[in-house]
This record gives C-alpha cells, structure tokens and sequence, in this order.
C-alpha cells in the first residue's frame, strides 16, 4: 500500500502528539496526584442544616490538618451561608461547599476559585487569601429567577 509523504508526516505528527497528550496527563495524575477537585464526599441534600460541618457556615479555625482554617458555605436559592465573612491574610483556608436544593456555582472573583455546587455532593478547594480586600463571590450556574442576586462576600483582612 503506498502512502502518500504529506500523510504520513500528518500520521507521525498525529501519533506523537497523542502521546505527549497522554503522557502530560498520566503524569499529572499518577506522579504530580492531581484530581478532579470536586464531587469526592457526598452529602444527604435533605439534611444539610444538620450535618457536620454545614450545621455551623463561617469560618472555623482549625489544628493539626494542612490548612489553617475551613471556610464553610451553604448555598440555596437564592443566597450563600454565610452572607459575608471575614477571613486573616496569608491564612490556608479550606473552602467547603454545598447546596441545599439544585445546582450553584461558586465563583470567587479575582481568583481561581470556581466551584459548582451539585445537590449530594461536597465541593472543597484549598487556597490561601495573600492579598487584603474585598472578593465577592457569585453564583454562575443559572439557578432560578433569583440568580443574578445571589452572592456573598470574602473580606480579607490584615
Ligand atoms: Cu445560584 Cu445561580
């Protein structure tokens, strides 16, 4: 069979970035340990107010674990618990997130924090807030008719 030089230089190029692709990949998961950041711990949406730690939102301090703090949120329609809260400087903050009825989002804006938040499911995400002010977090899954006003407020403190 002949094989026209044009194709076979697209099948090498083809072949070998599919490798690289899935080399990057394996790398990353199996010697780097990244994963999917969410969707590992899962929850009973029905009885959120009562089960740890969601029965207390807010800031929790925290000892003997790799983070400083756990930051916890209870997202529904159409608001975050808590509605602001205050959080020290250079701290390692654990956010721990859920949702009492459907799907939120969790976006804090001005970093890379963006979570959805799917009923059943716990999001977490491990940060560390290096710069003071004000970050507002948004909800960027669209929720119901009271989406664009559902928000909350990390204010960073020295
Ligand atoms: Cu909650 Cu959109």
């Amino acid at each position: 069979m002949h094989i026209h030089k044009f194709e076979k230089i697209w099948l090498i190029f083809g072949i070998t970035t599919l490798i690289v692709f899935l080399s990057v990949i394996g790398v990353s998961a199996f010697y780097l340990g990244n994963q999917p950041p969410s969707c590992l711990a899962t929850i009973n949406p029905e009885k959120v107010d009562t089960t740890a730690p969601f029965d207390e939102p807010g800031l929790k301090k925290v000892e003997g674990k790799e983070w400083d703090y756990e930051l916890v949120f209870v997202a529904s329609a159409f608001a975050y618990n808590p509605g602001q809260v205050e959080v020290p400087k250079g701290a390692k903050v654990k956010v721990i997130a859920t949702t009492k009825d459907v799907i939120h989002g969790f976006q804090v804006a001005g970093t890379n924090i963006n979570m959805m938040l799917e009923p059943g499911y716990i999001s977490e995400y491990v940060t560390t807030f290096d710069k003071a002010g004000d970050y507002l977090i948004v909800c960027n899954e669209y929720c119901g008719v009271g989406h664009h006003m559902m928000s909350s407020k990390i204010k960073v403190v020295e």
